[in-house]
């Protein structure tokens, strides 16, 4: 089948891209880096987004069996917002909808909310209905935070165990987190592309840590001794702040901070991936951490690939 996959150059679209190629499909991506590096050469054909004109998009996209949507924005800043990726989202799927696409796999958050003040998961929530409204067949996988070597999130957390004296973490610590190694996700991907069957999947890892589990976890399999302290909030989210006029970058926003605390990160299902965290970990110590990993320097940068741990 000929199946389009958004940001195929990122994190988790070379991961589907991957899998998908494997299992015998051709795959074209979209993407708004046509400049990154294609691990793929000439077997992946690379598109603009083009969510200012939709009929390139359309045109695109015709010939096309499934579309596997990655794209989404972390945060808001000056740069994007969620509100513009809801809305670049709706052309996305108009667009696949117009141009004959059978089935869309589309990429979500644990505990989407359209009741939520956090714009993440309310903006998900609404794209979920959006997807569920357009009448074509699909698959939702909500992960709740993903592995794997180009990562952000679990690498910083390492970073911050190696360079910093001592170790904050928000409140108590005791909100959970369940993750996923990002090529679980993808196999679940490349599953679902040929099935016909709507659903709603919880893309969850086999272990559930809280936060305080998660720090004492890395920092163990680091062989590193930190003070890991208990910060309100607010003082965190300073801490991070400081941290980020350093290394140039949005180490995490209030609104991620809460998010985190409100226990989005975990939910109450079966896990579909089944790489442990605490494994991979003791795969990649050696390198995990050493270099800290900036999700603003992907963004402003556009001609190079994911940095890997
Ligand atoms: N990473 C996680 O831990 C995690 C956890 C839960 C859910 N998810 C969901 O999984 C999906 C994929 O995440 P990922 O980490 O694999 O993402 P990614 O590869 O970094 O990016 C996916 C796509 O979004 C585009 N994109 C990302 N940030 C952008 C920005 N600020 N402005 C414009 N375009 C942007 C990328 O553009 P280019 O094509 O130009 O590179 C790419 O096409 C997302 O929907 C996310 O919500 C991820």
């Amino acid at each position: 089948m000929r199946i389009a996959v958004t940001g195929a150059f990122g994190y988790s679209g070379r991961y589907i891209t991957e899998r998908l190629l494997q299992a015998g499909h051709e795959v074209i991506t979209l993407t708004n880096s046509l400049n990154r590096p294609n691990p793929f050469g000439t077997k992946v054909k690379a598109f603009p987004f083009h969510f200012d004109a939709p009929e390139k998009l359309r045109e695109d996209l015709r010939g096309v069996g499934t579309l596997v949507n990655t794209y989404w924005v972390r945060f808001d800043h000056r740069l994007f917002t969620h509100q513009q990726a809801v809305a670049n989202t709706k052309v996305l799927f108009s667009a696949a909808q117009q141009a004959g696409v059978r089935r869309i796999v589309h990429l979500s958050i644990s505990h989407p909310d359209s009741a939520s003040p956090l714009p993440y998961f309310r903006g998900k929530a609404e794209l979920e209905s959006s997807l569920k409204a357009l009448g074509l067949s699909y698959c939702i996988l909500r992960p709740t935070v993903l592995f794997g070597k180009e990562d952000v999130l679990i690498n910083n957390i390492a970073w911050s165990l190696r360079h910093l004296p001592v170790v904050g973490m928000f409140g108590k610590g005791d909100y959970r987190l369940q993750p996923i190694y990002v090529d679980d996700l993808a196999q679940a991907v490349a599953q679902k592309v040929s099935e016909d069957r709507d659903e709603t999947i919880e893309a969850i890892g086999p272990e559930t840590f809280s936060y305080r589990e998660l720090l004492a976890t890395i920092a163990a399999a680091l062989g590193v001794k930190r003070p890991i302290i208990s910060v309100p909030p607010t003082i965190g989210y300073w801490s991070c702040r400081l941290i980020g006029l350093l290394v140039g970058d949005i180490v995490i926003t209030r609104e991620e901070i809460q998010g985190l605390m409100e226990g989005r990160l975990q939910v109450d299902a079966p896990p579909l991936g089944t790489t442990r965290l605490t494994d991979w970990i003791a795969r990649h110590r050696d390198t995990l951490g050493r270099r800290y990993t900036s999700e603003m320097a992907r963004r402003v940068d556009r001609a190079s690939k994911y940095r890997s741990n």
